[in-house]
């Protein structure tokens, strides 16, 4: 027996990186998995190889700041499994830059990714979480909400997301709908292989200089922030609802 079995989940931006890795994760604890992402080829990719494991898979394409796309992707989901439990919203971008030289499209494309996108996704799945009277909502934020130098626009979208974590947490509860976030820390995937890149630095230098600073010794991976992710979305979880699991590998500010 899986923990869980008879669920379904929707992941957002689960074509690579820790949506990938709590797609993988749920899929091996049972549940059928619905991989949501604005790159529907990577998505559908990444589906591919997850069907030698289990059929339980659907690939979409989905902007998450589309909100008909948004109903009509969950719809799909819903027809396909019947049901829709999990909603787990990872999907994100950086558009790194200080301060003064931000643009307001840098602006707008992060708040509207993160933030509209974790709105509209969990507006529409909260309705059939309401229905069946049980739910679980994993907002995916990052120890970057405390504030870092270069992503006012990051910080001020995932600072967000933790105030929206427990709104939704105290609105949802009587339904039997818990809704939590994850704040990872330095995680190794495309989005800090893309920072490194537009800093100039080799990704493994970057990486080292980052697990010097980390207590345990070493970055993140997918797998650790999936970890954490599982076991909000488990039932088991269900007295625990509008906190915030720091993936940091430490203690953060
Ligand atoms: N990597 C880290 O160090 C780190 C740290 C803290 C938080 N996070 C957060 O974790 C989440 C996953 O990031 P990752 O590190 O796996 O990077 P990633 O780039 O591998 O994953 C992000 C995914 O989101 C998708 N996406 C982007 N815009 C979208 C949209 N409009 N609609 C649907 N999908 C969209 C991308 O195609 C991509 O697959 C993000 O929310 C990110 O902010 C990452």
């Amino acid at each position: 027996m899986g923990r869980l079995d008879t669920r379904v989940a929707l992941v957002t931006g689960a074509k690579g990186g820790i949506g990938l890795a709590t797609a993988c994760r749920f899929l091996r604890e049972g549940a059928g998995v619905c991989l949501a992402d604005i790159d529907g080829n990577g998505a559908a990719t990444a589906a591919e190889e997850l069907r030698r494991e289990s059929r339980n898979v659907l690939a979409v394409r989905l902007d998450v700041t589309d909100g008909a796309e948004v109903e009509a992707r969950v719809s799909e989901a819903v027809e396909r499994f019947g049901r829709l439990d999990i909603l787990v919203n990872n999907a994100g971008i950086t558009r790194d830059a200080l301060f003064f030289e931000m643009t307001d499209e840098d602006w707008r494309r992060v708040l509207d990714v993160h933030l509209t996108g974790a709105f509209l996704c969990s507006r529409v799945a909260q309705k059939h979480m309401v229905d069946s009277r049980y739910g679980r909502i994993v907002n995916i934020a990052s120890v970057a909400a405390n504030g870092n130098r270069g992503q006012a626009n990051y910080s001020a979208a995932k600072a967000g997301m933790l105030g929206f974590t427990r709104t939704l947490a105290l609105e949802l509860g009587r339904y039997g709908i818990t809704v939590n976030a994850v704040a990872p820390g330095f995680i190794e995937t495309h989005m800090t292989r893309t920072m490194a890149a537009e800093l100039g630095v080799k990704f493994e230098t970057f990486v080292a200089e980052a697990a010097e600073n980390i207590p345990v010794g070493r970055a993140g991976t997918p797998e650790d922030v999936a970890a954490a992710v599982s076991f909000l979305a488990s039932e088991e979880a269900s007295f625990i609802n509008g906190q915030v699991i720091y993936a940091t590998g430490g203690p953060t500010a």
